[in-house]
């Protein structure tokens, strides 16, 4: 799988610009009257406070935390963390539409330990103490496909060291995408990560997730026919 045929990653000591370039675009997209009302009323009571934070004051207790990135309408973290109330969850997503959706479906089930953080995830891991995290989830980051975006792509050195900084040791990072180019990617920056050891052996895509549902957006790319490439990470 790996081959050098895709951009190369940005190294880890890349220059600080290249860091501040984000992975999304903004866009607000259509608000049903529900998600509006879920941003409105419910968000304040699960938001992940900003800044540095010590998890165990937030969450009351000194369980398993897991996080989310881009976690789009919240599916898999709320399978998660209903399947899980002995452990705590994050999902971190800056679209105001998913955000909303996933509130809406976490009151549903009365979820009291899944917090929100709607903003850029580098903010989210710049906040956490060493170690806070025992496990990242990391579904389908956008692809960004032309060669000129690809700086753009979340699965980078700089990302997997700031990883590597909040996930306690033999914690994992799963990933998953539908893109070949962007699992190449993967896998090349995962080699030149030192703190990250690929379960299924180096240049490998692993088995999918069990715990790893499909998502809508999943449920697309199936349909038209991508192939899905699968990620378990242990941190060393
Ligand atoms: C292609 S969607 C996948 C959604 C979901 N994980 C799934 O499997 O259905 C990628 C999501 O990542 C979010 N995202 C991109 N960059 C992000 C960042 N820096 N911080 C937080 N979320 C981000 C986007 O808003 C988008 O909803």
């Amino acid at each position: 799988m790996a081959d050098s045929s895709s951009e190369a990653p940005a190294s880890a000591d890349a220059p600080p610009r290249l860091r501040t370039l984000r992975s999304f675009v903004r866009r607000e997209g259509r608000l049903t009257d529900g998600q509006r009302r879920a941003l409105e009323s419910r968000l304040a009571a699960r938001a992940w406070p900003e800044g540095a934070v010590n998890p165990w004051t937030i969450t009351g207790r000194h369980a398993p935390l897991s996080l989310e990135i881009g976690a789009g309408d919240g599916e898999n973290v709320v399978a998660l963390a209903a399947a899980r109330p002995d452990e705590d969850f994050i999902a971190c997503e800056v679209h105001g539409p998913g955000v909303g959706h996933l509130l809406l479906k976490a009151e549903s089930l009365h979820l009291t330990n899944l917090w929100v953080a709607q903003r850029d995830v580098n903010d989210v891991l710049a906040g956490l103490p060493e170690g806070a995290l025992s496990t990242v989830y990391m579904f389908f980051p956008d692809p960004w496909p032309k060669a000129r975006h690809h700086k753009r792509r979340l699965f980078q050195p700089p990302l997997l060291a700031a990883l590597a900084r909040v996930v306690v040791r033999h914690g994992h990072l799963w990933a998953a995408t539908d893109s070949e180019d962007y699992a190449r990617w993967m896998l090349e920056a995962a080699a030149s990560a030192p703190d990250w050891r690929n379960l299924a052996g180096a240049g490998r895509a692993g088995p999918r997730l069990r715990r790893r549902i499909v998502t809508k957006f999943e449920r697309r790319a199936v349909n038209d026919a991508r192939q899905i490439f699968d990620f378990g990470f242990s941190r060393a």
